[in-house]
Formats: C-alpha cells, sequence, structure tokens
C-alpha cells in the first residue's frame, strides 16, 4: 500500500511539473541549426497529397538524413526537431511526398513488388537505426537495436516490398532512446499499394489523405518537453495532426480514405465524431479488411493504423464535424491524478470542416480484400507471453531486454503457425499486481516481421479489467495487425505465421516508455 501511494505521489510530482522520475531531456535540442525564416503566422495545415505510383517493377531509392531542425508549430518561437529528412534519388512520381511545415518525414508510397532502397546518414549526436514497422522483411533491413550506427555514419537498406496494400510507417529504433527520438520527431509514414486494391477504385490523390496523431508537452519557450516516466509513458497535454496543431482538415461533399496512425509514443486514443456518426473502417495495421465494418468508437493504440471511409456527401458546406478522443479510464483510478496528462484524457483530435461541393459519388465495395488468414486449429503450439509491470519496468515472462539474447522458448521455426497470448492478467509476480492498481497498463502489443490475425480475448481476472466496458467495443480485431492493445485483466491471442525470413526479430510493448525501459525481448526465427 505504502508503494501504490509513492506511486500516486510520484505521478503527482510530475503533473505538477517537478519533474520527478522525468526522463533525461535530450540536451541535444539545445545544439541546432538555423533554418531559412517561414512566415511566423500559423501556416496553415496543409495536406500531403498523393499520386498514384506506377509500374509494379522498378525501383522506390531514397537517401534519408536523421537530422536537426526547427519548425513553426506554434505562434512565436520556433520547435527544435529530429527528423527524417529524404530526397527522392530514383522512382515514380509520387513514391515520395513532403507534409509541408511538418516534423514528419515525407510520406513514402511503394508498389507491392517494387524494390525499395535507402541511405541512411546519421547526423544527429546520438545513435540511430530505422525499423520499417510492419514490413516483412529480412532480419539486417528491420532495424534492430544492434545495427544502430554513430553519428557520422551510413546505412544501406535494400528489400523488396511483399507487404500487401497496407499503412505501414518507419520510426528510429536504438535501444533506451526509441521514446526520445521519435518524441522529438522522427517518424513516417510508408504506404504500400497493390494490384487488388488498385481495382477497388477507392478515393485516391487527394481524397486519400494520411492523418499521424501524436500528443507533445511544449514549455514555455515552444520547446518538446520530454516528461515521460516508465510507468504511464509519456503523455502529452495538446494534440498534433501530421505535425500541426488545431489541424483542419477541409473536405469537398463526397467520399474520402482517411489512414490513421496513432504515432504517439504511449497515448491510447478512443475515437468518435462529435455527431456521433458511426464509422466505417476499411483498413488496419497489415492493410484492408474482408469487409467493411461499423463501429461507433475505434480504440487505437500507440503503432496502431486504421483506414476510415467517410463520405461526406450528405453534408453542407460549412458545416464542421469534430473527430475527439472520448474519456475513458485506462485500467487504473485516474481520477485523483485528472488533468491532460492522464491516460484516458478527453482531446478534440482534429476538426473537418466542409468547404467545397463535390458532385463525385462512389459506392464503397461490399468486398475489399482477401485477407487469406489461417486457421486456429492448425496452429503447432500455443505460446503464453506474461506481461508485469515489476517495479517501474514492464517485463515479458518475467525478463527485459538483453541485446543479443534469445531464450529457448523465444525461438520458433521457419514456416510454423502459433498462437501467441499475451497475458495481461499480473499473476506471475508477487504482491499488488495481482489486484491492478498503477501496476495495471495496458499494452499494446508489437512483433516484427509479421502481420497476425487476433482471434480471442479473453478477461481473465475481471478485478485488474477497469474500465473494460468502455473500451471493448471500439477494439478492431478483424484484420492483419502487428500491434494488438491488450487490455489490464485479458488474454489476448493472436494466430501467427512465421514466414518468409529467419533470423532475430523483435517483440515488444509499443508504449515506447515501456520498450525504453526493457518491456521488449528478441524472438528467433530458425530456418
Ligand atoms: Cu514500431 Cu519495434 O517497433
Ligand atoms: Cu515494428
Ligand atoms: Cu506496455
Amino acid at each position: 500500500m505504502s508503494k501504490q501511494k509513492n506511486i500516486y505521489r510520484r505521478d503527482f510530482l510530475k503533473l505538477a511539473g517537478l519533474g520527478a522520475g522525468a526522463l533525461a531531456l535530450n540536451s541535444a535540442l539545445a545544439s541546432c541549426q538555423k533554418i531559412a525564416a517561414v512566415p511566423t503566422a500559423l501556416l496553415p495545415a496543409a495536406l500531403p497529397t498523393s499520386t498514384p505510383v506506377k509500374g509494379v517493377d522498378g525501383l522506390v531509392e531514397l537517401n534519408i538524413r536523421a537530422a536537426k531542425s526547427e519548425i513553426q508549430i506554434l505562434d512565436g518561437e520556433k520547435t527544435r526537431v529530429w527528423q527524417f529528412q529524404s530526397e527522392l534519388i530514383q522512382g515514380d512520381a509520387g513514391a515520395l511526398t513532403p507534409i509541408p511545415n511538418s516534423y514528419l518525414a515525407p510520406v513514402v508510397r511503394i508498389r507491392q513488388g517494387q524494390t525499395f532502397r535507402a541511405r541512411l546518414t546519421n547526423e544527429l549526436d546520438q545513435k540511430t537505426i530505422i525499423h520499417w514497422h510492419g514490413m516483412k522483411i529480412p532480419e539486417a533491413m528491420d532495424g534492430h537495436p544492434r545495427l544502430v550506427i554513430a553519428p557520422g555514419k551510413t546505412y544501406d537498406y535494400e528489400f523488396k516490398v511483399i507487404n500487401r496494400a497496407g499503412t505501414y510507417w518507419f520510426h528510429p529504433h536504438p535501444h533506451m532512446m526509441t521514446g526520445g527520438q521519435v518524441y522529438n520527431g522522427m517518424a513516417g509514414l510508408f504506404i504500400v499499394h497493390d494490384e487488388s486494391e488498385s481495382a477497388l477504385g477507392l478515393p485516391d490523390g487527394d481524397f486519400d489523405v494520411p492523418l499521424v496523431i501524436q500528443d507533445r508537452i511544449f514549455d514555455a519557450n515552444n520547446q518538446f518537453s520530454y516528461t515521460g516516466d516508465s510507468m504511464t509513458g509519456f503523455l502529452g497535454d495538446k494534440i498534433l495532426v501530421n505535425g500541426a496543431p488545431d489541424f483542419k482538415l477541409k473536405v469537398a461533399t463526397r467520399p474520402y480514405r482517411l489512414r490513421l496512425l496513432n504515432g504517439s509514443n504511449a497515448r491510447i486514443y478512443k475515437l468518435a465524431w462529435s455527431d456521433d456518426s458511426p464509422f466505417t473502417v476499411i483498413g488496419t495495421d497489415g492493410g484492408l479488411l474482408e469487409k467493411p465494418i461499423q463501429r461507433d468508437f475505434i480504440m487505437l493504440a500507440p503503432a496502431q493504423r486504421i483506414e476510415l471511409w467517410v463520405d461526406f456527401s450528405g453534408r453542407k458546406v460549412g458545416e464542421e464535424i469534430v473527430l475527439k478522443s472520448q474519456p475513458f479510464v485506462a485500467g487504473f483510478e485516474t481520477g485523483m491524478m485528472g488533468g491532460l496528462s492522464t491516460q484516458g484524457a478527453p482531446f478534440d483530435i482534429l476538426t473537418v470542416s466542409v468547404e467545397e461541393e463535390s458532385t463525385r459519388r462512389s459506392d464503397l465495395p461490399s468486398v475489399l480484400s482477401s485477407p487469406n488468414f489461417y486457421q486456429p486449429q492448425d496452429a503447432a503450439r500455443t505460446r503464453t507471453i506474461q506481461l508485469n509491470m515489476q517495479m517501474m519496468t514492464g517485463t515479458l515472462n518475467g525478463r527485459t531486454f538483453v541485446m543479443d539474447e534469445v531464450a529457448n522458448d523465444e525461438k520458433v521455426n521457419l514456416d510454423d503457425l502459433e498462437i501467441w497470448e499475451f497475458a495481461n492478467i499480473g499473476r506471475s509476480g508477487v504482491g499488488m499486481m495481482g489486484g491492478g492498481g498503477m501496476m495495471s497498463q495496458p499494452h499494446p502489443m508489437h512483433m516484427h516481421a509479421v502481420q497476425f490475425k487476433i482471434i480471442e480475448r479473453v478477461v481473465d481476472n475481471p478485478q485488474m479489467a477497469v474500465g473494460y466496458d468502455e473500451v471493448r467495443n471500439g477494439f478492431v480485431d478483424d484484420g492483419w495487425m502487428d500491434t494488438v492493445l491488450t487490455w489490464p485483466g485479458e488474454r489476448v491471442r493472436v494466430l501467427v505465421k512465421f514466414e518468409h525470413y529467419a533470423g532475430l526479430y523483435l517483440y515488444h510493448c509499443h508504449n515506447l516508455e515501456h520498450e525504453d525501459g526493457g518491456m521488449m525481448r528478441n524472438f528467433e526465427i530458425l530456418a
């Protein structure tokens, strides 16, 4: 009990801005190159437009510099950021699209079957490496922390895109520094197209809109303040979409495809429209669903993507609709803490403003794709991974990350189909872990190298499952996923096939402060 009090106190101190338990702020932010002046007035939140990428064969080649810059985000002083600054060396028009006035990397668009090549140059003053989140690629391309490069060095990537069409992304993956580097701005979208997707005639070009949702805390000088602790992870009090505050999406009265990425370090969103319109979900992490589905609200955990088909053709010019994150209780009692810097705090995410008439109508196809899921009864075995918070560190079966270590129970065979069960039920430890409290945390569990199918959620420890009834109907478990939100008290079973490449990969909690704290392990696919 006294420990629990301490933890609450710690969190209170953090909220009070006294910084107890705060992670070291990246002092490297202090030195920063000057860039050309941009108007001091807030620029309109411009959108990256997309030109469909042509040609199945061929190459997309980039130079990517991991470098420091500064961006006008708020009125007044610019914000120092770290970014992936990409340049197209070879590839179709539309393969690389900058997001104007954003710290986010230009959007990469590539077709299944094409080869992706990139040279990363590290111009930061700390180690880094890029991970291509959700992509099925050889281990040397996967951005494991053991592959980090020192300042001034380069890393060459080259892989064939075998993933189905979908909204993938990339971010740094150096051990214990991923949270800080992503927070400073390093992330980008990696969108894959394929032929069966193109044949559907979904909205494209300006009507296929990527939306990256992140939370930040700005200090008095408009600088990013990184004050996450290892228990809840970083939780900001200001929402940015595509790097901009108070984001406005200007639309015409016609259908749109919206691709949402939760690019936040630790914040989970409970997305809903302000007028209670239901969502039509067409895709998840690993691409299009078999059929569109409806949800009144959607839980979107860090690293997850959701694709929506939204038809504004019934709307009137001048109308505004707000995409919100509704309040929820995240497995433990937040009442006494309150404030925006808590998990489950309510936010406005963006405002859709209907600005233009359009006569363009199109029907949403009733069948979107053939996901070709495997069958649970064909699984060779089930492995259980116990998720726990022990002291201030998350563990996987009681272990934390060791750079080259793979336990015997973390070795799988190439081409085996398995059930992995993530058990967020707090039983393997001692003390208060069985009873919930601050020790019970939602964990968005991610696996590299694969896309899996969520086959079952079982509430096995109802005492721990605080707030479950308010979130459960927002889980979208129908598609291919690489990240699954496990709620406190739940066992979540996923069906996963280890195919294509043998090698050393990672599985971890995608709460980046949990990950950096060691809630990550290697698994090895044996040839
Ligand atoms: Cu986006 Cu290892 O993760
Ligand atoms: Cu990943
Ligand atoms: Cu976690």
